[in-house]
């Protein structure tokens, strides 16, 4: 038992022995059930067995934050300058826009209202803890990667030198994508990067007119000609490339959004300085034990950063090559190796900040976490018996839906390919649902979805 909960114990039921405290399960005198210490023993070890331990913090100097932090508000970087990265990762809400599916290059308003086209493939994810150093596959299809030091990405021998991490790499490529900051071809429309966009010009594997477009746009503006030069003192404007955009991009995403401060809940009760409630005891205990959520959502992130076929119900445009297809499909990591073992397999998401993180699952299906627990815990059942409802929306448009009545192929092939981790899933009564959103709900630092 930790000194501090023995203190509380004592303290509000002074008139018991601490043998009697240390029973478990037991009832106080006024009938209030004693806190269960027994739970508090087998989650401190299941906790350090999984190394839940505190990634450190990042840092990077004021003047590259500052930097940072521009440009990612800044509508320069897009195609019609009418699009930022805060358009779709809200700064003040640890950088997700709580809608199913992302708004692109034609929206206008802040999430989550929202509103515009067109729709894109998939739900942004939170920018939580990209700056711990352990994050290696970025994006829901992990389209961006490293290993030991080598950046892997759509653009190929394209990618610029000079890159500081990965999250520099992926900065990169909302700058290409058509749907949500490059913009159409459509001359007649205001987008001034029209020229570089004309159809046919594949742009991921000839990146560099659109990214020198963009670093000559920043040098023409006196304000970020100013906020260039203060980062980086040492070197001239013309010889800077998007490298330097892109890293100080990384440097302000990684300061600013930490999920381990000293307000975590979890990460205080480790340290013996926060209180958590028996059902999130408990369902700490579901998690790294009958539940066996560990299998997958395993270290200090609760990630393996693995792709698994969960057997999702298919809805949005769906992506790459499955877009053009009918009907429409997502075939998640499929789409980077080409490997039909990885059909409609997606990267195991980090649960930090879960409880803030709706709508959930790589296109946002679910609004709340019991939907989301109770898909994982019947994958092929819960996908069976999705029926695509009367209206589903994001922002105000309607959003394309596939149900194994509409799509029965799909759906067969979807279920055929579950992922061998989640073909048995456990059986888990009310009581232990309700246990482990509770656990969920305490894996928050409370600080990141207020603007600092
Ligand atoms: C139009 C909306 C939109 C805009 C604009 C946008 N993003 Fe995203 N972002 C998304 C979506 C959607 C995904 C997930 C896409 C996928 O996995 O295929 C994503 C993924 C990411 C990821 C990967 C996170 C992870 O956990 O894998 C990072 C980092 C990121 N965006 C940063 C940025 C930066 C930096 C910019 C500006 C240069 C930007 N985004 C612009 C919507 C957007
Ligand atoms: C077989 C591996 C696996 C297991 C086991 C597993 N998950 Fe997941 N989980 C995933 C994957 C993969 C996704 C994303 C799937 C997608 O979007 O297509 C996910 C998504 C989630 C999400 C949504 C997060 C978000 O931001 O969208 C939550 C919450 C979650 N899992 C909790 C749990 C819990 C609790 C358990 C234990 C009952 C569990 N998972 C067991 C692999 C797994």
């Amino acid at each position: 038992m930790h000194p501090l909960s023995r203190l509380v114990v004592s303290a509000l039921f002074g008139g018991l022995s601490l043998l009697v405290a240390c029973g478990g399960g037991s009832e106080g005198e006024a009938g209030q059930p004693l806190p269960d210490t027994s739970l508090d023993t087998t989650l401190r070890a299941l906790l350090a067995e999984n190394q839940i331990a505190a990634p450190a913090r990042a840092n990077a100097p004021d003047a590259l934050y500052s930097l940072g932090l521009n440009l990612f508000q800044s509508t320069l970087l897009s195609g019609n300058q009418k699009v930022s990265c805060a358009s779709c990762h809200p700064i003040g809400n640890a950088g997700l826009d709580n809608l199913p599916l992302a708004i692109g290059v034609h929206g206008s308003g802040s999430p989550p209202n929202r509103t515009g086209l067109p729709l894109i493939h998939r739900n942004t994810p939170a920018l939580m803890n990209l700056g711990t150093g352990k994050r290696t596959q970025l994006f829901w299809d992990g389209r961006v990667s490293e290993q030991d030091g080598v950046f892997t990405t759509p653009a190929g021998n394209q990618l610029p030198d000079g890159l500081t991490d990965v999250l520099a790499a992926q900065a990169l490529f909302p700058l290409l994508s058509r749907d949500e900051m490059l913009g159409p071809y459509d001359p007649g429309d205001d987008n001034t990067m029209a020229e570089l966009n004309a159809p046919g010009t594949v742009v991921e594997s000839n990146p560099r007119p659109v990214w020198n477009a963009i670093m000559d746009r920043l040098r023409a503006d006196t304000r970020f000609a100013g906020l260039l030069q203060d980062a980086y003192p040492g070197i001239a404007p013309e010889a800077m490339g998007i490298e330097h955009a892109a890293n100080a991009i990384s440097a302000f995403q990684s300061r600013r959004w930490y999920g381990f401060g000293e307000s975590n809940q979890l990460h205080g009760y480790i340290n013996g300085r926060r209180v958590i409630s028996d059902s999130a005891k408990r369902g700490g205990i579901l998690f790294f034990g009958t539940a066996a959520c560990v299998r997958c959502h395993s270290g200090p992130l609760f990630s393996d950063q693995k792709f698994h076929n969960l057997a999702v119900p298919q809805i949005g445009p769906g992506f790459g090559s499955g877009a053009g297809e009918s009907p429409p499909r997502d075939k998640g990591r499929y789409e980077v190796t080409g490997d039909e073992a990885d059909l409609y397999a997606f990267l195991t998401p980090s649960l930090w900040e879960v409880k803030n993180t709706f709508p959930y699952l790589h296109n946002g299906i679910y609004a709340t976490l019991e939907e989301t627990l109770r898909h994982h815990l019947d994958p092929a059942g819960s996908a069976m018996a999705f029926r695509c409802p009367a209206t589903l929306r994001s922002g105000g448009n309607e959003i394309a839906c596939r149900d194994s009545t509409t799509a029965p192929a799909l759906y067969a092939d979807m279920v055929a390919r579950l992922s061998p981790d989640s073909r048995a899933p456990p059986a888990l009564t009310d009581a232990d649902m309700a246990d482990l959103i509770a656990f969920l709900n305490v894996l928050t630092d409370g600080n990141n979805t207020s603007v600092r």
